[in-house]
């Protein structure tokens, strides 16, 4: 029997446009696609012939456990199949690839990783808003809003408050309020420009905008939920003349005029 492998595919954050070549290859060729929520399903299309398995998760909603993900690519590979894993955005950043990596290093079965195009620079750029910019900014992170203030793992807000002139948040609508708060305490202004990029680079995407100590309570009226990329540093304020992507679902303009 043929060996079986595992892809690790990046999706990238939302429009399709945005696989890399390399992704799409494999998933034209795949016998099974185990595929996550933020995946377009416009991209499952490219894979008719494969069985297609939703692994997806919403916040604190598994549809599957992930020992139970690893499992099932393991299974999958196992009997010969060529498995691909679509994942949002890129599987390293907060995608949880590694695990699946390290269960498939486990097992021996053979696996790549395609990385993809990461939300936490896509939904900038398709916002107008460099992460670096010279003269106004010559660093940024990324780091999930997820842990704020809890457990191990977590992020230290109050190195990064100045530590970094850019700072893009992921999974960080709910713990927005605080974050705001630790960072203003650490020494980051009151008055640093925020943007909240939800749903990015699709055709869904609306951006709501604010300063620091505004954000929470702005987010809280537009009624924001995930998903949603943070950003915040002064090369926000470029999006004032660089915003240029212009996303064509009604919802969205309604959305972005009540933000
Ligand atoms: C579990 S993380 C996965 C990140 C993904 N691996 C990546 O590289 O983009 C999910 C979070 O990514 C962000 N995200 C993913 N796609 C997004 C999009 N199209 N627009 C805004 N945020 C997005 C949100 O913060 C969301 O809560």
């Amino acid at each position: 029997m043929r060996v079986g492998s595992v892809a690790l595919v990046g999706a990238g954050p939302g429009d399709p446009g945005l696989m890399t070549v390399r992704g799409l290859a494999l998933l034209r060729r795949a016998d099974v696609v185990v595929y996550d929520r933020l995946v377009d399903r416009r991209l499952l299309r490219e894979a008719p012939r494969a069985r297609r398995i939703f692994a997806g998760k919403a916040s604190g909603d598994h549809a599957l456990p992930q020992a139970q993900i690893n499992a099932l690519l393991v299974l999958h590979a196992r009997r010969g199949r060529r498995v691909v894993r679509l994942k949002g955005g890129d599987p390293f950043v907060f995608g949880r690839g590694g695990e699946e990596a390290a269960a498939l290093a486990a097992a021996g079965v053979p696996f790549e990783v395609v990385p993809g195009v990461s939300s936490a620079v896509a939904a900038p750029a398709y916002a107008g808003i460099p992460l670096t910019h010279r003269g106004l900014a010559s660093s940024f992170a990324v780091v999930t809003g997820h842990e704020c203030g809890r457990g191990r793992g977590r992020v230290d807000w109050a190195r990064l408050a100045t530590a970094v002139d850019t700072l893009v948040v992921l999974m960080g609508v709910a713990a927005l309020p605080r974050i705001a708060r630790e960072l203003i305490a650490h020494g980051r202004a009151a008055s640093t420009p925020v943007a909240l990029v939800r749903w990015g680079t699709t055709a869904w995407q609306t951006v709501v905008t604010g300063r620091l100590d505004g954000i929470a309570a702005r987010a809280r009226a537009a009624r924001v939920e995930p998903p949603v990329v943070i950003v915040i540093g002064d090369v926000v304020a470029l999006a004032e003349r660089l915003a240029w992507f212009a996303p064509t679902a009604p919802a969205a303009a309604a959305y972005t005029a009540n933000g």
